[in-house]
Order: C-alpha cells, then sequence, then structure tokens
C-alpha cells in the first residue's frame, strides 16, 4: 500500500524509504492538534500516532488501517509478513459535522445491521449517524410509557413494491428497545461517532397516528402501506403535545447527543397551530440542555430558538437558515440522497428520483461557507431499500465519495479520486464484505426487473 491510496484524503501525506513490520506498536502521544486531527509518523522502527483527542486516535488507527492494506479490513487477518510504507500523515477533517442519515423507519435495520453500519461510517472517517426512528410506516424507538407506539406503529401488513406499485403483502416490522439504542449509541461513541437521533413531527407520524388516534384528528389511522407524503398530520393540541415532551424526554434519556432531530418536513395542510407546536418542542429541547435540529421547511416558522437545520430541499434553504442565525448540515437532495439511482440506466435498481452518479456526489461542493455551516449529511433513505445488501448497493462506494467531501480540502479532481477508489478502496470495501454497486454497472442479481420508479 502506498500514501497515494488514502480516503479520504489527508491533508499530508510525505513518504520516507522503508516499511515498517506489521502488526506494529503504536507509540500514542499527546499533541496539540485541530479537532480530530492526528500526525502518523512511520519508520522502520516504529509508529508513533500524536493526537490531541480521543478521535485523532481513532482515525490516525483507520488510517493506518488503511495502509497496511485490505487485509486489515478483515475480521481476522489472513496475512502474515505485512508492512506499512514509512512517512508522516498529517491530518485532519474539514468539516465537524460528517454525517449519513439512516432511515430504519421505512424499512427496520436490524440491530445487528445497525452496527455494521457504524463501523462502516467509522472506517470512512465519518463522524455523525443521523438515526431517523419513525415515519409514517413504522415507529422503532420503544416508549414504556406508550407501549402502543411500538407494539401497534411498529408494524405494517404489507408495503409498496417500487413508487407507485402494487403492494407485496409481506408484512415488515421490528423495533429497538431503550438497551438497544444504549448499545448502539456506546458502540458508535467508541468509533467516535455521535448518534443524532430523530423523531418526525407533525407529519411523518402516521404510525404514531395508529397506535393513538387521539394525537390525530379523525377516528383511526392506519400505519402507512405506501410511500410518499402523507397529508395526516398530529393535532396541535396541548395534550398532543405533552404526549410529544415525554416522548422526547425519554429519548434524551437513551441519546447523550447534544443535537436531536424533531423532522418537520413535508406537511401539506401545516396551518399556524402545527408551526406553533413544531416550535413549543424546540423549545422543549431547548429547555433540557439540547438543540434541536430541523428540516429547512421548518424554517417558515416565526420564533424558533437557534437550531441545527438541515438543508435538504436545496442550496439556497442553507443560506437562507445561516442568515437567520441557524447553524447548518448541508444534505440537499440534488447532490446527496443516496436512495436516487446511479445511472440512467434500464436495469438499475431503485429507480427513485434523479440520477446521482458516483461523479455527482465526489463533485458536490456546498453553496454556503463560514461559520454557521457544521458540515455535510449525505442521505440513506430506505422506502425502496428492503435488505442490506439493497443499502450496500445504494450506499457504496457513493458514501466513499462523500466521505472525502466531508473530510478532506482543496480541490477534488474525479479522475484522481477514480483509479484510488478502484485501486485501493474497493478491495478494502470487499475485504468488510460490502455488496457496492460496480462501477460499470448492477451485477445480474442486484437489478429488480418490473418493480415501477419514478425517474426525472
Ligand atoms: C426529507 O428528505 N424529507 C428530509
Amino acid at each position: 500500500m502506498s500514501f497515494d491510496s488514502l480516503l479520504p484524503r489527508p491533508v499530508s501525506a510525505t513518504p520516507a524509504p522503508g516499511t515498517c513490520p506489521w502488526p506494529s506498536t503504536v507509540d500514542v502521544q499527546a499533541a496539540s492538534l485541530p479537532a480530530e486531527g492526528y500526525r502518523l509518523e512511520i519508520s522502520p522502527a516504529g509508529i508513533v500516532l500524536h493526537c490531541g483527542d480521543a478521535a485523532g486516535e481513532f482515525y490516525g488507527r483507520q488510517t493506518l488501517r488503511q495502509l497496511v492494506g485490505p487485509d486489515a479490513f478483515r475480521a481476522a487477518s489472513l496475512e502474515t509478513g505485512l508492512t506499512v510504507p514509512c512517512g508522516v500523515v498529517e491530518d485532519h477533517p474539514r468539516y465537524g459535522w460528517r454525517g449519513c442519515l439512516l432511515d430504519v423507519a421505512r424499512h427496520y435495520r436490524t440491530k445487528a445491521e445497525v452496527l455494521r453500519f457504524v463501523d462502516l461510517l467509522a472506517a470512512h472517517k465519518l463522524n455523525v449517524l443521523n438515526l431517523h426512528l419513525t415515519d409514517d410506516q413504522g415507529w422503532r424507538f420503544e416508549v414504556p410509557a406508550y407501549p402502543g407506539l411500538t407494539s401497534v406503529g411498529g408494524w405494517r401488513p404489507s408495503s409498496m413494491a417500487g413508487s407507485g406499485g402494487e403492494q407485496d403483502g409481506r408484512p415488515h416490522g421490528g423495533f429497538y428497545t431503550g438497551d438497544d439504542l444504549r448499545e448502539i449509541v456506546a458502540y458508535a461513541a467508541a468509533r467516535a461517532i455521535t448518534v443524532v437521533p430523530e423523531i418526525d413531527i407533525p407529519g411523518h407520524a402516521r404510525a404514531a397516528l395508529a397506535a393513538y388516534p387521539s394525537l390525530g384528528t379523525e377516528e383511526s389511522y392506519e400505519v402507512w402501506t405506501g410511500w410518499g407524503i402523507s397529508t395526516s398530520l398530529l393535532d396541535p393540541s396541548s395534550s398532543t403535545l405533552d404526549f410529544f415532551r415525554a416522548v422526547f424526554d425519554h429519548l434524551l434519556a437513551i441519546f447523550p447527543s447534544p443535537v436531536i432531530a424533531l423532522g418537520g418536513d413535508e406537511t401539506p395542510g401545516a396551518t399556524d397551530e402545527h408551526r406553533k407546536f413544531v416550535r413549543l418542542l424546540a423549545e422543549h429541547l431547548v429547555s433540557r440542555g439540547r438543540t434541536p435540529m430541523g428540516w429547512d421547511e421548518v424554517l417558515d416558522i416565526a420564533g424558533l430558538p437557534p437550531m441545527v437545520i438541515g438543508s435538504w430541499q436545496n442550496e439556497e434553504a442553507g443560506v437562507r437558515a445561516a442568515s437567520a442565525g441557524h447553524d447548518v448540515v448541508m444534505c440537499p437532495e440534488q447532490h446527496v440522497y443516496l436512495d436516487h439511482r446511479q445511472s440512467a440506466h434500464p436495469d438499475e435498481p431503485v429507480p427513485v428520483g434523479w440520477v446521482h452518479t458516483l461523479e455527482d456526489v465526489y463533485t458536490y461542493e456546498p453553496a454556503l461557507t463560514g461559520p454557521r455551516l457544521r458540515g455535510v449529511q449525505a442521505q440513506v433513505w430506505s422506502e425502496h431499500l428492503d435488505d442490506v445488501r439493497r443499502v450496500d448497493y445504494m450506499a457504496f462506494p457513493r458514501l466513499s465519495a462523500f466521505a472525502e467531501v466531508a473530510w478532506s480540502s482543496g480541490t477534488r479532481d474525479y479522475a484522481e479520486f477514480l483509479p484510488r477508489l478502484r485501486e485501493h478502496h474497493l478491495p478494502r470495501l470487499d475485504a468488510l464484505g460490502v455488496e457496492y454497486r460496480p462501477l460499470d454497472g448492477p451485477h445480474p442479481w442486484q437489478t429488480r426487473p418490473g418493480v415501477p420508479g419514478r425517474p426525472r
């Protein structure tokens, strides 16, 4: 392996003659370095890793793993006589928020799958897992005071095949206990990842309405078996507010994240009362010492406390949020939605929305700069990702490209990136057992004939 193979690209990598045998002890030394930064000095005599914080040490070790070679990404090493190239790597990230949203509401992911996803984020030096826990199609977060949220809201009898397609007639569901989530949080923290949980209100809440119809305005609701934007909204009454204050309080007891997400997106027919409801829940989170995060639709709400805004509808929303005094995470659908099709080819499975190629993701550059920009986030919505193999297919290698957008400063050249990815990084993904999309198109078993899509 050589320093040219590193992904994401470090700030600087200066080779020196010789190699260091591996495994080798790593002498970790405290240093004054930028947050999450490290300096790795490799000589034939040994390895010194300078870092200013635990994340820096973690990332230095990830870089070392890349330099050892793909074997270091297996669950057990198969090779002997491995070496590491000598030289010095200096590195720190471009952004403090290098996120990925994982939608576990539309399709439940087992706890083991979530832990594996955390490992994959960590291997790419991403540091935020935005866990989308609730939606119209499922509620995945156990709240002991309201058991119906998961006993009713965690299950649906069927799902739509593709966009606007037939029902598949196959029941689907699942949820996480508080201990499952504490385990995920601790596992992620050990890998320098913060889990930012999301409970989506006042739309995207039909699973909660199905469990407790008094939270809405209709007599009864069903956990949604379709995809799209539901017009069912929570009734913004004081009793609904009390209910969700209690739900968020339970969430806060499990997730130590300084930022807690409350959704706020896609609320057709919302009134001033709905907007006030979102503001009051945002204020509730502030009163508990956390910073609320909302999708950019919440910018229409008057009197919001300072929040983190996920700018997803377009780049302009992030610019507007920053000038209104909010922090911003750029996650525009036009660039970093990894549920969108990866080519215009008819065999491309899960054909949602626009084509976002690997190159589109790699060349993404946020329109917003300055202190309000916390960072960037890729989004893995899961309407059409009904198993872990589809998640692998849609997320990789685009998430590898995104990792470099999030971590590496300076210009990006797709022609420079592509051989580095093909020759050095895809073998790491192979060793990790990731079933990524091959660069020249899906394997035959990765296509999905007959499932209707919505190409734009
Ligand atoms: C979103 O994609 N509705 C945030």
